[in-house]
Formats: structure tokens, C-alpha cells, sequence
């Protein structure tokens, strides 16, 4: 019962989240700034705050923002956007790299601190 009103109510901030991101949906490409805002979700989960794995609108966030980058230049922008946005607050690279694993979404962008970005094909 508990966990039903739980997903209910991820549902519903779902919504109020594709409402907020409104005309930028039908774009094709995804920049930093819409592929950051579909993750903030994830925030306490990457920078190891509350719970151990990340919650229903962070996953549903990560699978739009892959959805929509399928091109090179996007992988490669995403990937030094990543970069730059986990330094910045403080992500814990464990949590980052294992993000799409939790979600059970495969991405073919590797999200490492260390990956140097431009060598992405
Ligand atoms: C990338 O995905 C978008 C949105 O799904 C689609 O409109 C576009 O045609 C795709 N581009 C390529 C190169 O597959
Ligand atoms: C990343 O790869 C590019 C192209 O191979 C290279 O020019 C650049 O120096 C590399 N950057 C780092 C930080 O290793």
C-alpha cells in the first residue's frame, strides 16, 4: 500500500517535470542545460545523499536524456556536460558510472570522470 502511493506520487512529479520542460521535448538534440534539468532528480542519489539507489523520476529523467542522444556531437557534449555538472556538485564517480545499471537502462555513453570526452565515436 505504502509503495503503491510512493510510485503515485513519483508519477504525478513526473508530470509536473515534462509540463516544466514543456517546448524543449520536441527538439531532436538535447542540450546541457534540458539534459540536466531531466537529472536533477538524481541529485541526492549521486552526490550519496538519503537513499541507496535512485528514485522513479530520476530514472524516468536519465532514460529521456538517452532517448534523445543519439548522435555523436551529443554524446560528446553530454559527456563533458556530465563531467562538468558531477564536479560541480560534488557527484561520488561510483554513483555517476553506476546510474544506468540502477535504472536497468543500457547507455552507450560512458558516464566517467575519466573518459576523455572528445575520443567518444
Ligand atoms: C534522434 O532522436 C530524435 C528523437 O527521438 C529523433 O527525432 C531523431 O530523428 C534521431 N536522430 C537520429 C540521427 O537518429
Ligand atoms: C582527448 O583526446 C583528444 C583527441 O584524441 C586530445 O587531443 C586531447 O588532448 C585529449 N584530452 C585529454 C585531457 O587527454
Amino acid at each position: 500500500m505504502e509503495k503503491k502511493r510512493m510510485d503515485w506520487s513519483a508519477l504525478m512529479a513526473f508530470g509536473m517535470v515534462i509540463m516544466a520542460l514543456g517546448a524543449s521535448l520536441s527538439d531532436a538534440e538535447i542540450s546541457c542545460t534540458e539534459a540536466l534539468r531531466s537529472l536533477i532528480p538524481c541529485t541526492p542519489f549521486l552526490v550519496g545523499f538519503g537513499s541507496s539507489a535512485p528514485n522513479v523520476v530520476c530514472c524516468i529523467g536519465v532514460q529521456h536524456v538517452f532517448e534523445q542522444a543519439n548522435t555523436t556531437a551529443t554524446h560528446r557534449d553530454l559527456c563533458q556536460c556530465f563531467q562538468n555538472a558531477a564536479s560541480q556538485i560534488g557527484a561520488l564517480p561510483e554513483r555517476v558510472k553506476e546510474l544506468p545499471q540502477f535504472c536497468n537502462i543500457h547507455v552507450t555513453l560512458p558516464l566517467d570522470a575519466n573518459v576523455n570526452c572528445s575520443r567518444i565515436k
